[in-house]
């Protein structure tokens, strides 16, 4: 069965056609930059715009940057705050011939892909699947089963603003910080993780996946961990398989 994944990020709106029995894409990336603002109406052009592009007239699957319940944005994250409280797949089917969209927050497609096809395909346990990029998300699995909507990112750091705001990788970005100085950041998140949660085993996934060698020695904390074996397309691939699982 193949099905088409869109991963909505702060930066980028990214798709591509996903066989979800294997997990591969079948097509080229799509990507469109995120609007500025991303207001619901602005992003749902885009999503209008993937759709024509890959000629797809099926189901759709959605990562999307916030808390979602029920095709639901809990909170506007880093999109725009207009987002707060509205129902994303019926907005996303309004511009899209009332295609059936299929809403999953965006760290937990992306821990999806990982469990079924990724780093932690053969993994049991408590397995965590951080996202750094724009935002932190996070991924929580219990024997490969997920618990959605886990948000580790939004935990109080140090001077009582969301941790993501001090360890995501824009704030390495917003701040100029070298890659020890992120590397750092990022060892004190993984600690307080572990004692709250006491993980099996971490993968890193999110832009920074790819960059892991470079943090590295920075980090100090007990726990397992490995990148994210499908790096950007995690999201995509998460979607994808998300909808194929609620396919009517
Ligand atoms: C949001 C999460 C999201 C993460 C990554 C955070 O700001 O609260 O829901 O998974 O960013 O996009």
């Amino acid at each position: 069965m193949q099905v088409l994944g869109i991963d909505i990020g702060g930066t980028g709106i990214k798709s591509a056609i996903v066989d979800v029995e294997t997990g591969h894409l079948v097509t080229e990336r799509f990507r469109i930059d995120t609007p500025k603002p991303a207001t619901p109406k602005a992003v749902a052009e885009v999503i209008k715009e993937i759709k024509d592009h890959f000629n797809w007239t099926d189901d759709i699957g959605c990562a999307f940057p916030s808390v979602i319940v029920e095709g639901k944005a809990k909170y506007s994250a880093n999109l725009d705050p207009a987002w707060k409280g509205q129902q994303v797949d019926d907005i996303f089917s309004e511009y899209c011939d009332d295609t059936h969209f299929e809403i999953i927050n965006d760290a937990d497609a992306a821990g999806l892909a990982e469990m079924k096809f990724g780093a932690g395909r053969h993994k049991s346990g408590v397995v965590l699947v951080l996202t750094l990029g724009t935002g932190i998300g996070s991924g929580l699995f219990y024997d490969g089963t997920l618990i959605p909507n886990f948000e580790l990112g939004r935990m109080f750091g140090k001077d009582g603003d969301v941790i993501e705001k001090y360890a995501a990788d824009s704030a390495r970005k917003r701040e100029e910080l070298d890659y020890d100085e992120w590397g750092e950041r990022l060892d004190f998140f993984f600690k307080h993780i572990e004692r709250i949660c006491s993980p099996d085993f971490i993968i890193i996934g999110g832009g920074a996946s790819k960059k892991i060698h470079k943090f590295r020695h920075k980090l100090t904390f007990k726990t397992p961990y490995t990148a994210s074996e499908k790096l950007n397309n995690a999201g995509i691939i998460g979607a994808a398989i998300s909808a194929s699982e609620h396919h009517k």
